[in-house]
């Protein structure tokens, strides 16, 4: 053993001290955005089933929960309203005094420096629940760009500071861009979810938004699972066609194409932490069987590291609660 030659990566590790000085990566308030359920109806704070921990608010009730994240230090939310009307057209989704215009609105008003994210998507609008309109069973990719850049329209009009288009129709950057700068809005940034692919994971979400198609699924306009090239693809014309921020959807079973997409695109990246994803951990939280505080700040930590800027995260408010030891 005399002569033996190793490494020894133990010396960086030998105290708590040491090991923060050579820290690659930190999670911090300002990495997350928390989304919130928006409904109809009065008096309403209802825990979603399988999202224990996250609400449907009436708007009577938003303004506690825009509070507390303001008071912890959130800087921004994103909001997606679930109408009770629904058509086949989704008229709510670009009324300019619709529920999620008026959540918009409400937040701006009670908290002018919370950053206010208005999620652009048909589907929780639509009777089918798609995400674009449809005929003969098909969804219409041109016919729905004029409706998403209508809704993105009104809900700047509303005062939201950043556009998040979820349809993944293509050219839906395009049309938001060119909708936003005729109105007059050229200075709100779009954050496309430009890498969005068709998952199981969203399936507490569509509880939660009444967003389940009526037929068929999604895999002719969300991603492939299978697909790794073809997101650089969709990210090089989300750059192309105008975006400010790209985002890889969902976030924990897409870490080497959040680190794909980091290394060859220069905008700032958002993973999306989905509804599947809190849902699981969640499960097992309350079961016992995994300490829920370590594994959430533990999986967070492994998007940032994957190269994620953002984080949009149903745990944003007990993350920074565990950050900062409260
Ligand atoms: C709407 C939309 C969805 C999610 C965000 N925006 C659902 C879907 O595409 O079916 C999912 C978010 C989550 O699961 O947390 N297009
Ligand atoms: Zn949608």
């Amino acid at each position: 053993m005399k002569d033996l030659k190793f490494n020894r990566h133990r010396r960086l590790r030998g105290s708590a001290n040491i090991r923060a000085m050579v820290r690659e990566t930190g999670l911090y308030k300002e990495d997350f955005i928390y989304p919130i359920f928006v409904v109809e109806g009065e008096n309403v704070k209802q825990e979603i089933s399988s999202m224990p921990g996250v609400y449907h608010f009436s708007m009577d009730r938003l303004g506690e929960e825009l509070d507390e994240v303001v008071e912890l230090g959130i800087p921004s939310v994103i909001l997606f309203g679930v109408p009770n009307d629904k058509d086949a057209v989704g008229s709510e989704a670009y009324h300019d005094h619709a529920i999620t215009q008026e959540a918009i609105r409400f937040a701006k008003e009670r908290h002018p420096e919370l950053l206010v994210i208005a999620d652009t998507c048909l589907c929780q609008y639509t009777d089918h629940g798609h995400c674009g309109v449809i005929e003969d069973g098909v969804i219409l990719n041109d016919e729905s760009l004029d409706l998403l850049a209508r809704t993105a329209v009104s809900q700047a009009k509303a005062g939201a500071d950043i556009i998040a288009p979820s349809n993944m129709m293509d050219g839906f950057v395009a049309a938001i861009r060119y909708g936003l700068d005729q109105a007059g809005f050229q200075h709100i940034p779009i954050m496309s979810y430009a890498v969005k692919y068709a998952s199981a994971y969203y399936g507490p979400f569509r509880e939660a938004a009444h967003s389940t198609p009526q037929f068929g699924d999604r895999k002719t306009y969300q991603m492939d699972p299978a697909n790794r090239l073809e997101a650089l693809r969709e990210a090089a014309s989300d750059v192309e066609e105008g975006a400010d921020y790209l985002m890889v959807k969902p976030a924990l079973s897409y870490l080497d194409v959040v680190r794909e997409v980091r290394d060859n695109f220069n905008l700032p990246i958002v993973a999306y932490n989905v509804s599947g994803e809190y849902a699981m951990v969640k499960a097992a939280a309350l079961n016992g069987w995994v300490d829920e505080e370590k594994i959430v700040l533990e999986t967070l930590l492994s998007m940032k590291r994957a190269g994620a800027d953002i984080i949009m995260t149903y745990h944003a408010k007990d993350a920074v609660r565990w950050l900062e030891g409260k």
